[in-house]
């Protein structure tokens, strides 16, 4: 019990005071028992005489009732409120601290309260067989795991299961070495940013872009540079003149659109950071979800410069709260990024790391990603039924066969109409997400994100019968 004597007076009274005050700010909650006399005054330092006369002093005025031997509970009082003048605004924060308040004025809005179906992006599946298969792993590694063996890349178990996995499924040839165990993508590219971005540094970006990665990098300083994408991912012909620090792609499944980046483009985009001696981020975020072939090999399998820093994360495979990601770093970055790495927080948590290691050895981790991409195959098959059978002509699909998402373009639709739309699904139940957050400039078309993972086939039958009902009412009103 924390209790702060005020060193004015006989001991007694001091700790009086103290339990008052606890009691009337509502610290110590009513009904709860005081500790044993015994117990605080070891706790304190004082002799259990004092503490004795501390709770009959308290028990005289009303503040608790109970008898010595039977416990001591706080009465039933009115608490005052605690007397703390607290500022909701500091006078200076910093440039960082301002810039990361303006981009996070916004969000993707999240309606998702109340409704029956939420096609909001980046829900997870709910799966109760990995979930039993992990618990099962994390018990296993929370026993068997040397707390103390910190390695700082990672732990080199994890780092060998994620090069044999980089190898086999993405085409990516690394050692260990190369390897460096993140929390999630999302420090990947904070630590991208301190090792190579200086405020004011040029990065570009693809239009529509991923949201996180935009905002962490507007809120470092950099200079945001803005390359539109097509069918076929970046438009490499529109790069800048003036040489970026970085470019941010997710040449596999283009983030949100989905396309995927052309083998033409690859290789201009390799030749572009060669000339200009920039650094290329390949954000490879859900890589292994293909449905139709093989999915295609990595950028990072191209690059001959060692000029791509590949991520990978486990969210997307896993689930998102593991916060577990790797890079493989060119060589040249590798002392920068660890360095940065443990100035920010050392390592990752240990244990999730050996039981994800072992679940990747054991072969469970393969047997969830077939299930995983069996199921979603199946998600996104009923999707664009539903959306052929009832949004039918009045949307425009965009067809990739990979991912958890989907974008659908609304024919006809300026921003005040598709808004409306929105507002009608969301009242009756039907959680639609707008494409616009994603645009650093106004869209020429109105779009929806469609994330898929969180619904099972027949919510998501439903939930397309809904959208059509939707259209309708849209037509008529
Ligand atoms: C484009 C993109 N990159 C990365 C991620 C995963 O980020 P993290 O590894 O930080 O969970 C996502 C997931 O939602 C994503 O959409």
């Amino acid at each position: 019990m924390f209790l702060e004597l005020d060193g004015q007076g006989p001991l007694y009274d001091q700790l009086t005071r103290a339990l008052k005050a606890s009691i009337l700010d509502g610290r110590i909650a009513a009904g709860t028992q005081l500790p044993p006399t015994r117990e605080l005054a070891h706790e304190l330092e004082i002799s259990r005489t004092t503490v004795l006369a501390a709770y009959e002093q308290l028990r005289a005025e009303g503040y608790i009732d109970g008898r010595v031997g039977s416990g001591s509970f706080v009465s039933h009082l009115q608490a005052r409120p605690l007397a703390h003048h607290v500022s909701t605004d500091i006078d200076a924060p910093s440039r960082y601290a301002e810039r990361a308040r303006k981009v996070r004025n916004w969000d993707i809005p999240r309606m998702h309260r109340g409704l029956r179906y939420n096609l909001e992006y980046g829900y997870p599946m709910i799966n109760p067989t990995l979930n039993n298969a992990w618990g099962r792993e994390l018990a296993r590694a929370a026993v068997y795991t040397r707390l103390n063996a910190v390695e700082l890349a990672g732990l080199g178990v994890l780092r060998k299961q994620t090069c044999d996995y980089l190898a086999r499924r993405r085409g990516v040839q690394a050692e260990p070495d190369d390897v460096l165990i993140v929390t999630g993508t999302q420090q990947a590219i904070n630590l991208a940013a301190r090792v190579l971005v200086n405020e004011g540094d040029p990065v570009v970006l693809e239009e529509p872009h991923y949201f996180l990665a935009h905002q962490a990098l507007a809120a470092h300083g950099a200079e945001l540079v803005s390359v539109r994408t097509d069918e076929h991912g970046l438009i490499c012909s529109e790069l800048p003149e003036q040489s970026p620090r970085l470019i941010y792609v997710t040449p596999s499944h283009h983030f949100p659109t989905g396309a995927v980046l052309s083998m033409q483009r690859r290789l201009d985009l390799l030749h572009y950071a060669e000339r200009h001696q920039c650094w290329i981020l390949e954000d490879d975020y859900d890589g292994e979800f293909r449905y139709d072939a093989h999915p295609l090999a990595a950028l990072r399998s191209l690059d001959e410069q060692d000029r791509v820093i590949y991520v990978g994360t486990f969210s997307k495979v896993m689930f998102g709260g593991l916060r577990l990601a790797y890079m493989v770093m060119p060589a040249a970055l590798r002392a920068d990024f660890l360095n940065a790495k443990y100035l920010t927080d050392m390592v990752c948590p240990v244990i999730e790391q050996a039981a994800l290691a072992r679940f990747m050895e054991d072969g469970g981790f393969e047997r969830h990603l077939r299930a995983a991409r069996k199921e979603l195959k199946a998600r996104r098959e009923m999707l664009i039924a539903g959306l052929k059978e009832h949004a039918r002509d009045r949307v425009e699909i965009t067809d990739t066969p990979a991912g958890m998402h989907m974008v659908v373009w609304l024919r006809g639709y300026d921003a005040p109409r598709r808004e409306a739309l929105v507002a009608y699904a969301h009242e009756h139940g039907l959680g639609l997400h707008p494409m616009s957050p994603l645009y650093a400039r106004a869209p020429e078309r109105q779009g929806l994100l469609l994330g898929y993972c969180s619904l099972s086939v027949n919510e998501l039958r439903e939930a397309m019968r809904l959208f059509g009902q939707c259209l309708d009412y849209m037509e008529q009103a």
